[in-house]
């Protein structure tokens, strides 16, 4: 099928439930590849922590538990890092990268953290650095964005890049039960790991919203960048809101360009009108919704995670690489020349959705409405439903700075006819 010329040995760090996925592949289809590459790509060795596990479908004579033997070894050209986690990871990344080895990373905490020494490291050396599968898994988001909307001006991303807390909010939503029984769920089934942290308290999203807007945005963005805050905090009761008023709630990761030339970027569980097309994202699927000047409104849908699904964008990675090493030159390094400076985040603009317990009686709403007002704050709609002395009051506001927002929560949570505020979710969608 292939007459390719050239070959290329590859190195992988990791052998999981997506390397595995790669190692199959390679194999199974090694003869188109070859055609699509112009290069015969030979898996040579796997690193792993521990050879005893049985992985199918990996040949043994492949493993190693030496991963510096992985990235000294100069007949390989190119390294596959699916081990994940900071450290060994950045070490060896940068062990393999002086010593003239391309890379491919799925690795989006890595990325976030210590992008710009690796970046840095990958110019310096002359080459590639790829990393499609960090951010969806299977869905392509960053090659378009540093390529095919590339002369376009990005003014805001919003997605939906972690599947297992997208799992728990849609369960939420179809049963109407609460977090810890859909979190039990998503465990049981697979969705969500045992030690769900990284995904729960939004720290897999944030990573992610780093990686999306510094291709967006020209800039570097570290993980430290981010704000961000997790979806434990949401009850039935807010979901049941959320559809009365025919939103849904979901994690959203969101960067965005403010009027003075300024990003923003940020994590938080988010209402969103059931007719934006990002509430249509159900289960463990991923998508990322773009808009940009010319291009207007972009939407990117697919599996986000899985060992196939991220196998794919790995090797569309590879095929890459291989196809600028058998043409000769480099892909495009980073893309920081904007340097945009971040917003305050007090000054970020957004609107809440506050409800809370008051007493019933008179003059309850209009001191409500005057804290409102006190910190400049506008209210576009308020319900109100009564029970026995108790009433939920549930007030959703226009777009206000965030500082101004946070502190008429803060006053409201003080007002001597608020029994309790019960919750505070931010309301997004609009667009231009
Ligand atoms: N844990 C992630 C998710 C996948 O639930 O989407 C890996 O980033």
């Amino acid at each position: 099928m292939s007459d390719a010329k050239k070959e290329l040995t590859i190195g992988m760090l990791g052998c999981g439930v997506v390397g595995s996925q790669v190692v199959r592949l390679l194999l199974e289809d090694s003869g188109d590849f070859a055609a699509r590459s112009g290069a015969k790509l030979t898996l040579k060795k796997i690193a792993v922590r521990d050879a005893k596990v049985k992985r199918e479908k990996v040949p043994a004579n492949l493993i190693t538990t030496d991963a510096d033997s992985v990235v000294d070894d100069p007949a390989i050209d190119i390294i596959i890092e699916v081990m994940g986690g900071l450290e060994p990871a950045r070490k060896l990344l940068l062990r393999a990268i002086g010593n003239g080895k391309s890379i491919i990373t799925a690795n989006k905490a890595l990325l976030a953290h210590h992008g710009a020494e690796l970046f840095e490291a990958a110019d310096k050396n002359g080459v590639d650095l790829y990393y499609e599968a960090a951010v969806g898994g299977a869905i392509p988001i960053l090659r378009p964005l540093r390529e095919s909307i590339v002369g376009d001006h990005v003014y805001r991303v919003m997605g939906i890049v972690n599947g297992t807390t997208n799992f728990i909010l849609t369960k939420m939503d179809e049963s109407g039960s609460e977090f810890a029984v859909a979190l039990k769920e998503a465990q049981d089934l697979g969705f969500a790991e045992a030690d769900p942290t990284a995904d729960i308290e939004g720290h897999d999203a944030a990573a992610k919203a780093a990686i999306l807007a510094g291709l967006a945005f020209h800039t570097r963005v570290n993980i430290k960048d981010v704000s961000c805050e997790g979806i434990t905090r949401i009850s039935a009761r807010d979901i049941a809101v959320a559809r009365d008023i025919d939103h849904v709630i979901k994690l959203l990761a969101i960067a965005e360009i403010n009027g003075k030339g300024e990003i923003s970027v940020r994590v938080h569980p988010t209402l969103i009108s059931r007719q934006h097309p990002l509430a249509a994202v159900r289960g463990s699927f991923n998508a990322i919704f773009v808009e940009a000047e010319s291009a207007g409104e972009l939407m990117f849908y697919g599996r986000g995670a899985g060992g196939a699904p991220t196998a794919s964008a790995i090797l569309g990675d590879l095929i890459a690489i291989a196809r600028n090493k058998t043409r000769g030159g480099e892909g495009h390094g980073e893309s920081d020349y904007a340097e945009l400076r971040f917003a305050d985040r007090g000054q970020v603009l957004t609107r809440y959705l506050i409800r809370m317990d008051v007493a019933d009686k008179p003059g309850v709403l209009a001191a409500i409405a005057q804290i409102f007002a006190s910190n400049s704050v506008s209210i576009e709609t308020v319900r109100q439903s009564g029970h026995d002395a108790s009433a939920e009051l549930i007030v959703m506001t226009h777009q206000a700075p965030e500082g101004s927002l946070a502190a008429t929560v803060a006053a409201i949570a003080k007002s001597d006819v608020v029994k309790s505020v019960e919750s505070v979710i931010r309301v997004e969608g609009a667009t231009r």
